[in-house]
């Protein structure tokens, strides 16, 4: 959430953060501002909405400074105004860009104000901008200026701040939100992820949290929490430049879903060893201490969670509970120390399951991965990482990530199932074998798509709809209600088929739109009788089935119809039409499909 940059070199500051911002956009779009030095004095350009409305701006008074910072917004404290954007600047002195929450701002600001501080924002991270102004007034610079504001604020924070009379220095920090310094020849840059500035360097350090640094053209000086100077690793990123580019497509996310077969593959084959086995990444030694998993997640990566319980304790046995990231460390759960905590998350910054995951391991766990973006904080802070490669995911709605975190859950689950003995060699073979098939198999279902878009072009006129599933399937349910809402911005709920009679079925009234994922397996008898149970109550029935079980379906008011699969899979192929039905109600809608209101792809406050 928020993207920040900063850049010192040689070139044109606002073209290089423009450019980066634009590679950050996915972190929030509510507003953005740059804020430059030139000739002594500040240069700031704020513009409330996306970043072509900034550089709309920008063209209008360009800036020709060498050092700058940057800001997208995605909005915490205050509404989405220019007033509130970022950069802020105090007494014409020092400029800041936040991301995180300052969580002891309220009190921080009454007593600036007392002591006749002027705020031009309703934002928690002006304070930054006023304390820093404070160390400037004290003499306090570099080192001991971070270090006087360091010692005032608490909560989640990378920042950085310029300075009118300094404009070869930019000083950096962070705790819990993401931050990476990038180094060339002559050039300092800084930015929320290092694939933002892949394409200006790959030579990069993360700052570990507390850590605050001085940086300098070619130079940076870190110190640790304590306030030793630290010796932080230059690595190479492995990072790709974040790509802008929807290569055909009118939409990320319509590009993404296409993505998918080869998203799974490039997953798979790293769950693959050289000789063809089927290790999903984990060595005998790591299945072997196996006995429980706690899997911490958010949104579509629970999701993902869930479906993976399904399938970890039907073919390995083992016993699995899901956890919204969110609530688990607050809840103080009861944890089985011989257990291990699995964090799921596309991004690896969602700063919900990084905080779960760092209480897992406090409490004991050996803690893993499934992680998408390799050199994230997630994925840095983890004993082992399980990838997924699905390539960067810049649509705000999950969708390539979400099928690959499936495929390395079908994977654990059938590495563990056979490593446990609860598969046999054969059955562990025939299942990897269905699983090499998933790619055609969900290439073949995204080119059925000719038959949901007159479906989207009347469900874009519900108001709310249901979604019901069975099994591995009511997981899914809740993944395509999810999609749907945070597409089209219809209200849509997702309920296992059978816990409808069970209260949901009140809220059927005529023409609620009831969209069912039907499997071909020994409950769907039962889920068919509990729609119809819906359709006698007024709904119209929409379902999603492989081909021989909608044959039963005759019913429904319309039915998606995808080729036949084997049920274990079912997830992995019916994730496309649930896709491809958000995908094109939101198309029909007009919503922005990429970009959805008041959403950020990666979510780095609590
Ligand atoms: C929905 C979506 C979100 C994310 C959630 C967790 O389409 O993308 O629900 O799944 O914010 O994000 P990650 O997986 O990056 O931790």
């Amino acid at each position: 959430m928020c993207g920040i940059v900063g850049y010192i070199g040689t070139e044109t500051a606002s073209d290089i953060i423009i450019d980066t911002l634009r590679r950050l956009e996915y972190r929030g779009y509510d507003s953005a501002g740059i804020v430059t030095i030139d000739s002594g004095q500040f240069h700031l350009c704020r513009a409330v909405g996306k970043l072509k409305q900034l550089e709309a701006a920008l063209s209008a008074c360009p800036q020709n400074g060498h050092i700058g910072i940057g800001h997208t917004r995605w909005a915490t404290h205050g509404g989405v105004t220019e007033a509130n954007a970022h950069p802020h600047v105090a007494d014409d002195k020092v400029a800041i860009v936040h991301n995180g929450i300052i969580e002891n701002y309220r009190q921080l600001k009454d007593e600036l104000v007392a002591e006749g501080c002027s705020f031009a924002s309703e934002t928690d991270s002006e304070v930054l901008a006023h304390l820093f102004a404070q160390a400037a007034d004290n003499g306090l610079t570099g080192k001991d200026a971070l270090q006087h504001v360091m010692a005032r604020i608490s909560g989640a924070f990378a920042l950085a701040a310029i300075f009118v009379e300094e404009p070869d220095t930019m000083l950096v920090a962070r705790n819990a939100s993401p931050l990476a310094i990038g180094m060339a020849d002559g050039v300092i840059c800084v930015a929320s992820d290092a694939a933002a500035m892949a394409h200006l360097t790959r030579t990069v350090i993360y700052l570990k949290d507390g850590d605050i640094g001085v940086l300098r053209p070619g130079s940076a000086e870190i110190w640790d929490k304590s306030g030793m100077p630290a010796n932080r690793e230059l690595i190479v990123s492995s990072a790709s430049p974040i790509m802008v580019d929807k290569g055909g497509y009118r939409h990320f996310m319509e590009k993404e879903i296409h993505e998918q077969p080869d998203a799974i593959a490039n997953t798979l084959s790293a769950m693959i060893d050289g000789t063809g086995r089927l290790t999903a990444g984990m060595s005998d030694v790591d299945c072997d201490r196996i006995s429980h998993i706690v899997i911490l997640a958010a949104g579509t990566s629970a999701y993902a969670g869930e479906i993976g319980r399904y399938w970890i304790e039907q073919l390995a046995g083992i016993a699995v509970t899901v956890e919204n990231a969110s609530e688990y460390r607050y809840r103080h759960p009861a944890i089985q120390r011989d257990g291990v905590a699995i964090a799921i998350s596309q991004s690896g910054e969602s700063l919900d399951t990084l905080m779960a995951l760092r209480y897992a391991a406090e409490q004991g766990l050996k803690t893993y991965a499934i992680v998408n973006v390799e050199e994230s904080s997630i994925a840095r802070e983890v004993d082992t990482v399980l990838p997924t490669r699905a390539g960067a995911e810049i649509g705000v709605a999950s969708t390539k990530a979400f099928t690959a975190q499936l495929t390395v859950l079908l994977s654990l689950a059938i590495r563990l199932g056979r490593h446990h003995g609860r598969l046999s060699d054969d059955k562990a073979e025939a299942l990897t074998t269905l699983l090499r098939s998933v790619p055609g198999a969900v290439g073949q279902a995204i080119n059925q798509t000719e038959q949901i878009r007159p479906i989207a072009a009347e469900l874009k006129r519900a108001t709310s709809c249901l979604f019901l599933g069975r099994g591995r399937l009511y997981p899914l349910a809740l993944e395509a209600a999810l999609k749907l809402k945070e597409l089209s911005y219809i209200h849509a709920e997702g309920f296992a088929a059978g816990e409808m009679k069970h209260g949901p079925i009140a809220l059927i009234e005529e023409g609620l739109p009831v969209i069912c994922l039907v499997d071909n397996d020994p409950l769907s008898e039962k889920t068919l009788s509990n729609l119809k149970e819906a359709q006698a109550r007024g709904a119209t029935i929409i379902t999603i089935a492989s081909q021989t079980i909608s044959e039963e379906i005759d019913f429904a008011d319309h039915n998606i119809v995808i080729n036949d699969y084997d049920p274990v899979l079912s997830p992995l192929i019916m994730a496309v039409p649930a896709q491809l039905l958000a995908y094109y109600t939101a198309f029909e809608k007009g919503t922005d499909v990429d970009q959805p209101r008041n959403l950020a792809k990666s979510v780095t406050v609590e």
